[in-house]
């Protein structure tokens, strides 16, 4: 189901660092079957708004391109031959070092680049022209000052570039954190989802807020729309190695800490009816729908 959503009132996001999410990219590639399957979906759904020129040369960054499995297997496929370049970006260098070895060649590029913090005057040296195209999937609920990273990816693009992202702002993880939080164990290492994420996520008006930070930034035109989807993850090597990998908290804490933070997590897991744990654990299940928020908007 797609919902669509009009502005209202602008809320103001303010900002301290944290450290981010950095997990190993071998074990993130083995548990982002979600991700490339939304990934994979909505290029092909969004393909026909994008505007994808036909005669080649151009110029597309991924941001937050994590391994670098996404920009490869369907963002790369979408660009008209001859390209111009491909630049997936991440601010972890664990990501970049692993992408680089696995698919670095002649016009497919992968660099560190913060998009919230980062030099983007820097990076532009590489890329003067800027870019026809940005895409970004799973990323951008990561960035806390969202003003700074829409204008980054305003800066980034061509005169009438456009980009088109796409993140989850509902989700059964966010909830867990919500209520993990109110542990004081685990308050010190996440007092909200606010400590980490964007200041919407897990609220109504998300789509809303983001709709009003496009327009502020001077995008021409802009379409955010909510996305209603599922997922399941059977088999607890699998639950855990979802719920892990994707984690601000567990590289926090040592390996006791982490045993039980993860009690604590599938106990609020099977309290909100999204995990169900079996007899035999390859049996055990986590299931949950969740929304993406997906825009696109055009410099
Ligand atoms: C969940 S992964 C998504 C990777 C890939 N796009 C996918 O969908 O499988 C999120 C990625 O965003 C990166 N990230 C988080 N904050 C970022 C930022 N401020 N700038 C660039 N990348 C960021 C993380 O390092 C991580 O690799």
């Amino acid at each position: 189901m797609h919902t669509r959503y009009h502005s209202s009132k602008l809320k103001i996001v303010t900002t301290f660092h944290r450290p981010k999410l950095d997990p190993s990219p071998s074990s993130y590639a083995q548990v982002n079957r979600v991700q490339r399957q939304d990934a994979e979906q909505l290029l092909e759904e969004y393909s026909k708004i994008i505007r994808w020129r036909n005669n080649g040369k151009e110029n597309v960054l991924d941001i937050g391109c994590g391994p670098g499995d996404i920009t490869i297997d369907f963002v790369l496929p979408r660009m008209s031959r001859p390209i111009g370049k491909l630049v997936g970006v991440d601010v972890s260098e664990k990501m970049i070092k692993y992408a680089k070895r696995l698919y670095e060649c002649e016009d497919v590029h992968f660099q560190t680049l913060d998009i919230e913090n980062g030099d983007i005057d820097l990076f532009l040296k590489d890329y003067p022209e800027g870019f026809d195209h940005i895409t970004s999937f799973y990323c951008l609920q990561w960035v806390r000052d969202q003003k700074k990273g829409m204008k980054n990816i305003y800066n980034l693009l061509k005169p009438a570039g456009d980009c088109f992202f796409a993140y989850p702002v509902k989700h059964a993880v966010f909830e867990i954190y919500e209520e993990l939080a109110k542990i004081p164990r685990w308050n010190t290492f996440m007092a909200s989802n606010c400590d980490f994420f964007a200041s919407f996520i897990n609220q109504d008006n998300a789509a809303d807020t983001i709709y009003k930070f496009l327009k502020l930034t001077g995008f021409r035109y802009y379409n955010v729309e909510m996305v209603d989807k599922r997922m399941t993850y059977t088999g607890l090597d699998n639950i855990l190695g979802f719920i892990t990998t994707i984690n601000p908290i567990i590289p926090k804490i040592n390996n006791n800490e982490r045993t039980e933070y993860l009690k604590d997590f599938l106990k609020i897991a099977a309290e909100l009816n999204v995990y169900r744990e079996a007899r035999n654990p390859s049996e055990s299940e986590f299931a949950t729908p969740y929304q993406l928020v997906v825009a696109y908007a055009v410099k």
